[in-house]
């Protein structure tokens, strides 16, 4: 059976309300057009988040979110919030959450706790700085252990992204081997579908979508314009 790839476009601090309606109507007329049949996952920044009338499978799902219905936790939002627009999804253990803004594994795990508890689908990241990548291979084992600490990596709506920090918004992208051979490591320890990200564009995709134990990419930068995620959809085969 293959697989089809799975593909999400995280925004970050990209696009407002306006320009992300444009988007997803011009990436919904573009699916159709190519009849691409696949799920496309959307991380809007919160002030985007919205109910689409899609004709495609587009789902849009929360940067990041509190583990609260609602409450006192300034700059948050929670499940009320997210409710409102019937969003499901969230991406959590970010790598600019982790280390621009300083959210230990603990705080991660814990809100992946309570989004499972609360049905959500999760993409969830990891992946080792330059300094542990320089070290070697075991070293990157012991600090992916380390970021699976707390997470129950056996829950079925739970779908991984593998981002060396090092490749982040760098344009530095693994290598194919590289990445073949730090998804094998990550399949010994969960085998929930494996995205791949970090500079990932219309140039690269295909390479990396061909790596065995590759499910699909999280593409930040090169997601931002339209016609070059479309551009990336095209190349996404069955
Ligand atoms: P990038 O970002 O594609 O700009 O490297 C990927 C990500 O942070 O998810």
């Amino acid at each position: 059976m293959t697989m089809r790839k799975i593909l999400a476009a995280n925004f970050k601090t990209n696009h407002t309300r306006a320009s992300t309606r444009a988007y997803v109507k011009a990436l919904d007329e573009g699916m159709g057009a190519m009849g691409y049949e696949g799920e496309v996952y959307l991380f809007p920044p919160a002030t985007a988040l919205d109910r689409f009338e899609t004709a495609n499978d587009i789902r849009v799902g929360a940067q990041n979110a509190y583990p609260t219905v609602k409450g006192s936790f300034t700059g948050e939002i929670g499940l009320e919030q997210l409710e409102e627009f019937g969003i499901e999804t969230v991406l959590l253990g970010h790598s600019e959450r982790r280390h621009l803004l300083g959210e230990s594994q603990s705080f991660i795990a814990n809100k992946f706790a309570w989004f499972k508890e609360r049905d959500f689908r999760i993409i969830y990241c990891i992946g080792e700085p330059l300094e542990v990548r320089e070290e070697g291979d075991e070293a990157v084992r012991r600090y992916l252990v380390e970021q699976f600490e707390g997470i129950d990596t056996s829950y079925e709506k739970l779908i991984l992204a593998y981002e060396p920090v090092w490749a982040i918004g760098t344009g530095k992208t693994a290598t194919p081997e590289l990445i073949e051979k730090t998804h094998a490591q990550i399949k010994q320890l969960c085998d929930a579908p494996l995205l791949y990200g970090g500079s990932v564009k219309p140039a690269n995709i295909a390479d990396i979508l061909a790596v065995p134990g590759c499910d699909g990419a999280l593409i930040g930068t090169a997601s931002w314009e339209v016609e070059s995620m479309l551009a990336m959809l095209s190349q996404v085969k069955g």
